[in-house]
Order: C-alpha cells, then structure tokens, then sequence
C-alpha cells in the first residue's frame, strides 16, 4: 500500500517538472502557432504594412483560390444572399450603399470587388449613358454571371487584382464603391494607394464594412454563429487564428488607420451603421449563410463539411420561433470619405 502512495507522488511530482519543459508547455521553435502567438502577444500595430508582410496567413488571392476549388461554391452566391436579406427601410445593402453618394449621373465609378456584379447593375442606371462603371474583381467565376447579368454599353468588366489597378489612369474616377471588400483585401495597404491614385481629387469611396464592436459586445446569433464555424477551421488557412482579410482592418477602427490624411483621404469619415435582416425556415437560412460565412466552402471532407452543418443548423434552430421561421440580422457600417487633394505622405 505504502509503496503504491510513493509511487503515485513521485508520478506527480515527476509530472510537474514536465509540465515547465518545452515540450509540454507548447514553448518549442518553429510551429504557425508560435508565430501567431508571438505576434499577436507583442503589442504593436497590427495594421502596420511592413509587420504585415511577416504574416502568415494566406493572402486574399489564396483564400478565393480555396473557395473557388469548393464542389459547392457557384459565383454569385454573395449577391444572392444579399438580395434577401433588407434594411429596415426594405432596401438591400446594394441600394443603401449607393445611396451613399448623390448624383451619379455622368460620373465614371469603379465597383471595386464588385463581384457578381449586383451593384454595377444599379450603377448602370444611376450614371446613365454619359458615364462609365468599371467593374473590378480578380475572381472569372463572379464576373462572368456579371458579364451575362449585365449588358450595358457603359460598363467595362475588369479582371484586376484590387491591389494593382494597372488598366485604370491616375486620377480618372469620381466614385469608388466597395460593398464588402474592404475587408477581405489582404494586404490593404497596397489598395489603398490604388484607391488614392485613381480617384480624383475629391473624388468619394463608400464600402460596407463590418463595425467595431461585433465580437466584443452581447451575444447574438452573429456571434454565435461565427464561433460555431470557427471550430471546423480549415487547417491550411488557419482561419481561426488569423481571420481573413487585413488584420484589425475589417471594422471602422481599422479602417481608420488605413484611410487617414497620411494616406491622402479627409480626416472626416462618415460612418452608419445599418442591419440587414431576413426571416426563413432554418434550413434555407443555412443554405444562404454559406455565401457569407463562406466557412463551408473551404471545407473540403464532405463528413466535416457536413458535421459542420449541423452544428450551424443547430445554432440556427434555437432561433426559431412558433411558426418555424428565424431572423437572422447582420449588423453592418457604410463608411464614406474623400481623397484630399495632396497625399500628405509626398
Ligand atoms: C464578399 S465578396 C463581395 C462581392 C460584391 N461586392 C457583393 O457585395 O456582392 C468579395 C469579392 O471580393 C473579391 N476580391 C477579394 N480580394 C480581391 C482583390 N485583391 N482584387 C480583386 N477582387 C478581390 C472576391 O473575388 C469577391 O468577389
């Protein structure tokens, strides 16, 4: 009996030297996860460019290429999500952010990351014969449904990279919008001086955003949906630990330290806040979230794709109510502010 008391504390105490050697206190060279950590514990700025180019996660480019290699991603999925889901005033994302900026008419606008193009056919209307709508967008799936949706004689559809506008002159267009872009392009930096050098001086960008508090404040199904997805993290992109788009640019803050006067854009941006809600039977509400969360997408076994799922389902059904409908909303922000005339950094 005595022997097995000895035994069982020296097994605990031989367990607690372990516990401080590098093996088990996760200390060892080399990992993502050492990385990651180590960057995101030193307190510095997380948006600044250079610190950025050490990062490890995958560029924008990378994480459409994974989406694209999906069986069930089709282009227009976001459009089509977006089409449902409405403001209070029952618009959609794509009439409020064009309401961002009167008078259209004539103008030359770019719909950056435009995709499948819902907002340049809007755009086509607004700016009418006189004007000129570029839409931009580095992924062929979305912009051929735009090609085909839109047959206009004064749209140009752009296969570019938002980070090298090379085909638009310096200082040509009056307008950029930028509906849910801004905060996946990664890295941000290089477009924001694609954004500075096509625009006039003057000119206006409006894009939609997701604001500040989204992650920090009451739960909501937002969030809860989110924390579900983030479980099923596809381990070549690690989204989990690093998000996408450029870090800590994807809310107004963010977008605060890359548009500012140092960058060349007015000290004053507007900023309002709107939600989008739609009210379905959970299984469709599913369907419609993966152009959004786009978490599916990147799940290439069908067996975890499909665990996944239910779990999302699940979140969904603790939402329903009485008559087997849920709401779900999705809180935004339209930020709009302006090129100065000098760029204060030249
Ligand atoms: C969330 S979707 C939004 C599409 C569209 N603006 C809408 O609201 O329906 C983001 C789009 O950004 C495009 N995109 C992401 N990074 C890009 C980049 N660096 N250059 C061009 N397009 C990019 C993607 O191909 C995708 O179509």
């Amino acid at each position: 009996m005595r022997f097995i008391y000895y035994f069982l504390s020296f097994l605990l105490i031989l367990l607690y030297f372990l516990s401080f050697s590098p093996v088990f206190s996760q200390e060892s060279e080399g990992g993502p996860m050492d990385k990651c950590e180590r960057i995101l514990s030193e307190d510095e700025d997380i948006t600044d460019p250079v610190k950025l180019e050490e990062n490890i996660a995958p560029t924008d480019r990378e994480f459409y290429n994974a989406i694209k290699q999906s069986d069930i991603y089709r282009g227009g999925d976001i459009e089509d999500t977006f089409t449902y889901f409405k403001t209070s005033e029952g618009q959609t994302s794509y009439e409020f952010l064009l309401n961002a900026v009167p008078n259209l008419r004539g103008k030359t606008v770019v719909d950056l990351a435009g995709g499948s193009g819902p907002l340049s056919k809007l755009l086509v209307e607004a700016v009418g014969p006189q004007g000129q709508v570029i839409l931009v967008d580095f992924n062929e799936e979305e912009l051929s449904v735009a090609r085909q949706k839109i047959r206009s004689k004064n749209i140009e559809f752009l296969s570019e990279d938002a980070q090298n506008l090379s085909s638009i002159p310096s200082s040509s267009v009056d307008v950029i919008f930028c509906s849910l872009g801004l905060m996946l392009f990664r890295p941000l930096q290089p477009v924001v001086a694609e954004i500075f050098r096509i625009l006039k001086p003057g000119g206006i960008l409006s894009g939609i955003v997701l604001p500040d508090d989204l992650f920090n404040t009451k739960r909501t199904i937002f969030n809860e949906y989110l924390e579900a997805a983030a479980q099923y993290d596809s381990p070549e992109l690690e989204l989990e630990k690093w998000g996408w788009g450029d870090l800590g640019a994807d809310n107004v803050q963010g977008m605060r330290k890359f548009f500012n006067e140092t960058t060349g854009f007015s000290p004053d941006m507007r900023v309002e806040e709107f939600t989008l809600a739609y009210e379905d039977k959970p299984e469709n509400m599913l369907i419609l979230l993966r152009g959004f969360f786009q978490t599916s997408y990147l799940i290439r076994d069908k067996e975890t794709r499909n665990e996944l799922e239910k779990k999302l389902l699940a979140v969904l059904k603790k939402h329903q109510s009485e008559d087997g409908l849920m709401l779900f909303q999705l809180p935004f922000i339209r930020v709009t502010l302006k090129k100065q005339t000098e760029n204060k950094t030249k």
